[in-house]
């Protein structure tokens, strides 16, 4: 029987999701990778339990993760968390739909209020849950008006199948679109999840993150450690059992010399601050005051504890901050 660690409170820090008064650890964890039936039960119970026991109360899931079956992620979530029961009140568990699911003109991209609907219900019975915390919009959809998609979120949480929304992946503009239907409804719109990190830095020049400010939702960044390329993971070579090692990524083709030469300056930065590389990219990121919280991936429970170490210094002095931009800018 897991018990929790007691002291997991104190070893963390959580943050105010924009102007809401709920609050998200700065550190959270998702489940696109390494939770599908392809990977080892008891491998992804450990970095569940690794990550609640640090305080890392937040797990990010998806319709579609898990392989070699989308839908694989959410139904071992489920299985673990029946497990550990008895914390659920402790947990913001959030879900998405949007990609392709299922088959037909109803599961596939979609923002429609028929795919929105049923996907949820689908994601609570793999989970075994009565409502998830988040139910994101996965991302925009071209064919479904913004109003239709906002109508649909809406209607969940009046379901009582989720607390708040958010969408994913939805540039500046369609943010701003959307966000002016919640309002009128009085939908419960909570938080952004882009992509973000030292090489990825669209929501800046879009200015996603100070509408964030202004707006007063949260974001919650993906893919922070740019799927592992901002840690010391390829600073001596690609492991065989790494992402890029198992083929499992589209990132390979960025590790060239010029790459592994700003890899090896921010390390070496990263270090003068008693810190991981890992580390510093995700205090980079939470450096920016629209971020509310990394959600990082892992493949085992070491990475995590790593990853939750970046609170032991979040701060940067100018100095840094400027030696940072002049490496990334090159
Ligand atoms: N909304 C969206 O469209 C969207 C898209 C993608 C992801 N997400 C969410 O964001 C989460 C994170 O995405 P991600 O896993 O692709 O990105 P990530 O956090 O940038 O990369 C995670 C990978 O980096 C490696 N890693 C992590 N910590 C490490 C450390 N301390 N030292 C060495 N290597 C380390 C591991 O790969 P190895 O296998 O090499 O060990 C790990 O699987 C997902 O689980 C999901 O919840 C959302």
């Amino acid at each position: 029987m897991y018990r929790a660690n007691e002291k997991r409170y104190e070893k963390m820090i959580y943050r105010k999701c924009g102007k809401s008064g709920l609050r998200l650890p700065v550190i959270s964890l998702g489940l696109w990778q390494n939770f599908g039936h392809q990977g080892n039960f008891s491998a992804m119970t450990e970095m569940i339990r690794t990550a609640f026991d640090l305080g890392i109360t937040h797990f990010d899931l998806a319709n579609n993760y898990g392989d070699p079956y989308i839908g694989s992620a959410e139904e071992n979530f489920g299985k673990i968390l029946s497990g550990m029961r008895q914390y659920r009140d402790e947990m913001i568990i959030s879900t998405k739909a949007g990609y392709d699911m299922w088959d037909g003109p109803y599961g596939t991209r979609s923002g429609t209020r028929k795919y929105l609907v049923a996907s949820l219900d689908q994601s609570l019975k793999r989970m075994g849950l009565e409502y998830v915390d988040i139910y994101y919009h996965h991302l925009f959809d071209p064919e479904t008006p913004l109003e239709e998609t906002a109508l649909a979120l809406d209607h969940v949480v009046r379901q009582g199948k989720a607390l708040y929304v958010g969408v994913s992946n939805y540039d500046r503009a369609q943010t701003e679109e959307i966000t002016a239907i919640f309002r009128e409804l009085h939908t419960p719109f909570l938080i952004h999840q882009p992509s973000y990190s030292m090489l990825n830095r669209w929501i800046e020049r879009d200015q996603l993150d100070q509408l964030a400010v202004e707006q007063g939702f949260g974001i919650a960044v993906f893919q922070g450690l740019y799927q592992g390329l901002l840690t010391d993971r390829y600073l001596k070579g690609i492991p065989a059992d790494s992402r890029i090692g198992r083929g499992a990524t589209w990132i390979g083709d960025e590790l060239n010399e010029e790459m592994l030469t700003k890899l090896n300056s921010l390390n070496a930065i990263a270090h003068r601050r008693g810190q991981k590389l890992s580390q510093m990219a995700l205090a980079w990121i939470l450096h920016n005051p629209g971020v509310t919280t990394v959600i990082i991936g892992a493949s085992r429970p070491a990475q995590i504890a790593e990853n939750a170490g970046c609170i032991a210094r979040l701060d940067f002095t100018a100095d840094e901050i400027a030696e940072i931009e002049a490496i990334l800018a090159k």
